[in-house]
């Protein structure tokens, strides 16, 4: 495979990063990552030496027509896809898939992938600009001189991808909003199994102008799915709602036609709630590849989505926490120590809070004023409490930092009367805040107390 070099679009997101960090690179003699604009690479996982960036646009050929010169093979993945103006989904995914195709049979490259979706099999896609765009791309590759590969997968489920996120929303709702019957079919696949598809699919090397569609292991009805989804969320079944299509569409569609920017989804999207997203499978994969069973695929994903969720948590605490503390913002370097430490110390994590814990924990994360009130209240009358315990943590961290540390161990200016006069305002301060916290803690102290003693 010496000389061989590969062309990748759309490396910047969510299954071409995952791609990019698969891809076996010893392969290839170059791999060029077409990218819109420089500081993008940040987003991109660590490059090997033979990876090369291009700063470009699918619909600005001169842009990447000298590194496509040098490639035999593409993998097409950039598009306009989730919330895009009309303009945007045909622009990039037709018109721009049109330029990169002509590009293509210009510098000889011999081998195209484009990876398409499924939603082009959707019996109706008249108003779902982005399925109907990506079959005009289809058509472009489909239409060339190149040996093409077409990929349909079918929803594409990972950590961070689109579509999981709208259904980890709609599952953490107090009860499950369904749109449509929720009997359509669907057959979601992991980033991870489709990943290694793709590497198949390029190891071997073979492109002989095939569409493939590509699901995962199990197809079952979305309401099922979202019922899963929503079981691991709350530990409960759930009330479902049906919402139905019709009228929401009606609705949607004059919305994107005269409020195009108002709304975070368009009618279009709700398209995979009409339509099964399923494999067909005379054009499936002959794999040896075993895909995720879907549970274990909705478990990890859960998991990832606590794990995060308290990691944001502690980030705002600390945040909360340091501005309380030096009045200014902690570094990326504090935030990760202050969250390591809670990783090493369980008695950070205690699970039997009583009220006021609790309620001093969740107000302070929202501001670095609800930390000072919850403070003043604990340094008279709860000095082992939780939000001390985190706070005696953070001014150890800040106390060691080189960012830091000067707040601490410089003294600060001016003279005796400054220094007596700062010491009365703070005392002055201080009773206030006391005083106020103690009217809103010291009855819920009792509460608590009081039913504790009790049981
Ligand atoms: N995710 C799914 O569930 C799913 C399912 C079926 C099919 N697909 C298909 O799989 C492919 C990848 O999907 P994805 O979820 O990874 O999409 P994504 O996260 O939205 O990424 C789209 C990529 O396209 C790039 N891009 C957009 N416009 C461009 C332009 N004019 N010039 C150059 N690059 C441009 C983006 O660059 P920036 O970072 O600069 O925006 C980004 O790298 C798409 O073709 C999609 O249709 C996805």
């Amino acid at each position: 495979m010496a000389g061989h070099s590969l062309f990748i679009t759309g490396a910047t997101g969510f299954i071409g990063r995952r791609l990019l960090q698969n891809l076996d690179h010893e392969r290839y003699h170059k791999i060029y990552c077409l990218i819109r604009k420089e500081n993008d690479a940040a987003r991109l996982p660590p490059l090997p030496s033979n990876c090369q960036l291009v700063i470009g646009d699918l619909n600005r050929p001169l842009t990447y027509a000298t590194s496509l010169a040098e490639c035999q093979t593409v993998i097409h993945m950039a598009a306009a896809t989730g919330k895009a103006t009309q303009a945007d989904y045909f622009q990039i995914n037709a018109t721009g898939t049109k330029a990169l195709v002509e590009q293509c049979e210009q510098h000889g490259v011999r081998n195209f992938l484009y990876l398409s979706t499924i939603a082009v099999t959707y019996p109706d896609i008249s108003l779902y600009f982005y399925a109907k765009s990506k079959a005009m791309g289809e058509v472009q590759v489909k239409e060339s001189r190149l040996n093409y590969l077409i990929l349909r997968p079918t929803i594409v489920l990972g950590h961070g991808g689109q579509i999981w996120n709208t259904f980890y929303k709609l599952a953490r709702l107090p009860f499950l909003i369904i749109p449509g019957t929720g009997q359509v079919q669907i057959q979601p696949i992991h980033i991870d199994d489709l990943v290694e598809h793709l590497r198949a699919l390029l190891i071997s090397d073979v492109f002989s102008n095939q569409i493939i569609e590509l699901g995962g292991n199990e197809k079952m009805s979305f309401e099922t799915f979202l019922r899963l989804i929503y079981e691991r969320v709350h530990g409960r079944s759930p009330l479902s709602v049906n919402i139905p299509l019709r009228p929401v569409l009606a609705v949607l569609s004059l919305i994107d036609r005269y409020f195009p920017d108002r709304l975070p989804f368009n009618s279009g999207q709700l398209s995979a709630f009409r339509f099964d997203s399923t494999a067909d499978p005379d054009l499936s994969l002959s794999s040896s590849h075993k895909m995720r069973p879907l549970n274990q695929t909705i478990n990890d994903l859960i998991d990832w989505e606590k794990e995060d969720e308290s990691r944001r948590i502690l980030s705002k605490e600390c945040d909360a926490f340091t501005y309380y503390l030096i009045r200014q913002g902690p570094s990326d370097f504090i935030r990760q120590k202050y969250i390591k430490a809670h990783e090493v110390n369980l008695n950070l994590h205690s699970t039997n809070l009583g009220i006021v814990d609790r309620l001093q924990m969740a107000t302070s994360i929202r501001s670095s004023l609800a930390v000072k009130i919850a403070d003043s209240y604990s340094a008279i009358f709860s000095r082992s409490c939780l939000i001390r315990k985190k706070i005696v943590l953070l001014l150890a961290i800040l106390e060691s930092s080189s960012s830091t540390y000067k707040h601490f161990d410089l003294p600060q200016g001016g003279g005796r009367a400054f220094l007596f006069g700062r010491m009365m305002l703070q005392g002055i301060i201080f009773a206030a805040l006391f005083i106020f916290s103690s009217m809103i803690f010291f009855p819920l102290t009792l509460i608590d107390r009081l039913s504790k003693e009790r049981k």
